[in-house]
């Protein structure tokens, strides 16, 4: 370890964040593919000596989304987040996630942030009031425009509208809110992505993005009316709104930075995201931070799905695999040497246990594990020491091949 920090030290810092997780329901393994991959990241970060090196995750738990389920448990919904919240923690800790910052949006620090962002884009003029109806998914927690909806008949033969992309039941909303002038910013944002090749991580993801800004933006509602939404934050001096939960939750990343106080850490190098919110961080994310004046982050790196029998693996559908017992069956190590091996940022994975046990045995016990045994042997390394790298000049040819080839898997991972 020593040695690679001699090699590449960097005196840059280094900000890597996962999505704050909704606690509608327990998380599951795509939940730990999310965490570990950032995690891995920030260890690398941490070899590579930036500092100060920032590593956040935490959980989402406003919205209508969580109020349903509170209700639905007959809890109060502080409490139920409390529940869900501590076992999002439980499990990231569980899994050796080394995040040094773990925020919750029912925290007073997130709350106060939220509502000076919220001042700003208003003292900036970015908001107004205006009646909008359209369809919205409470699952996905987002409008959904008129083309992107289909009709479905559930079991029952009973007919609804669901949302084209997701799958999930859209409802028909008419209200008063306010609205963020989005359609301001289709040009800077352009300008954004096109500059920075790689903000959005794989490429083709930013070549859907950059089409659908080009397509044009239509502004956002940001608010809820509080007859409907209860368990939210409320508007600034408005207090028949409350905050839209995605303007609520995006903010988290300004809250771990230390927004608004001095010296805050901005912008963030890397935010690991799923393909499921891929908009809300490349799109909405970037033109709110643009709205107040501050730069949108360095990358987005998006990862695709894991699936079971090829379906996404999600809350509501209830087709997950439980993380706690495939620790108690495999260890943190073997899952989580599985999920960043058979894992990709580009296409869906099928979760499997088969997978896992070719994993373990032939690579971790057998190939890893007899490569580590022969090179820690006392018989060749009789010291137990990690030797002290040569200077640059001093390397042979066979170190700086070993070194240039690290450099470049990493520079393959971001
Ligand atoms: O969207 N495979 O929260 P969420 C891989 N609160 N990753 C998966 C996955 C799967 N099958 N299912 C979920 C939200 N994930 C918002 C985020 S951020 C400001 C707010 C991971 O609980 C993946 O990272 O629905 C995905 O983007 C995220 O969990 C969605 O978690
Ligand atoms: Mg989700």
């Amino acid at each position: 370890m020593l040695a690679i920090r001699r090699f590449v030290a960097k005196r840059s810092y280094s900000f890597v964040t996962t999505p704050i997780f909704y606690v509608n329901a327990a998380p599951h393994v795509g939940h730990v593919y999310s965490a570990v991959l950032a995690d891995a990241l920030h260890r690398w970060h941490r070899i590579q000596g930036k500092s100060p090196a920032i590593f956040s995750t935490g959980t989402d738990e406003h919205g209508l989304k969580v109020q349903h389920a509170a209700a639905s448990q007959n809890m109060d919904p502080q409490l139920f987040c409390d529940d869900v919240s501590r076992l999002f923690k439980k499990l990231f800790n569980a899994y050796d996630v080394s995040y040094n910052d773990y925020v919750r949006t029912t925290e007073r620090r997130h709350v106060e942030c939220v509502e000076y962002f919220w001042n700003r884009l208003a003292a900036n003029g970015w908001l107004y009031k205006d009646s909008y109806e359209g369809w919205y998914s409470v699952s996905d927690e987002t409008f959904v425009g008129k083309s992107q909806v289909t009709q479905f008949d559930d079991e029952h033969g009973n007919q609804c509208m669901v949302s084209t992309e997701t799958g999930n039941v859209v409802e028909w909303t008419k209200e008063e809110n306010y609205m963020f002038r989005l359609s301001h910013f289709k040009e800077q944002l352009l300008s954004w992505l096109n500059c920075h090749s790689a903000a959005v991580y794989p490429s083709v993801y930013a070549t859907e993005v950059k089409e659908f800004v080009s397509n044009g933006l239509a502004d956002l509602s940001v608010s809820r009316q509080s007859s409907r939404l209860q368990w939210g934050i409320p508007v600034p001096n408005d207090p028949s709104q409350m905050i839209y939960v995605w303007l609520d939750a995006l903010v988290n990343y300004l809250t771990v930075a230390g927004y608004p106080h001095n010296n805050f850490h901005w912008p963030p190098t890397h935010h690991i995201v799923g393909k499921d919110i891929v908009k809300f961080h490349a799109i909405y994310w970037p033109a709110f931070l643009m709205a107040v004046g501050l730069d949108p982050p360095k990358r987005v790196v998006v990862h695709a799905h894991w699936t079971r029998d090829t379906l996404k693996m999600s809350k509501s559908r209830g087709n997950v695999v439980d993380p706690f017992d495939n620790l108690r069956h495999w260890g943190s190590d073997v899952i989580r040497y599985y999920l960043l091996k058979d894992g990709s940022l580009h296409r869906d994975s099928d979760y499997c246990d088969d997978r896992i046990a070719s994993s373990l045995n032939g690579d971790l016990a057998d190939s890893l594990g007899n490569l580590l045994q022969r090179c820690t042997a006392p018989s060749l390394n009789p010291s137990q020491s990690v030797p002290p790298l040569p200077d640059v000049d001093r390397m042979t040819r066979e170190d700086k091949t070993v070194m240039d080839a690290m450099n470049r898997l990493c520079a393959l991972f971001l």
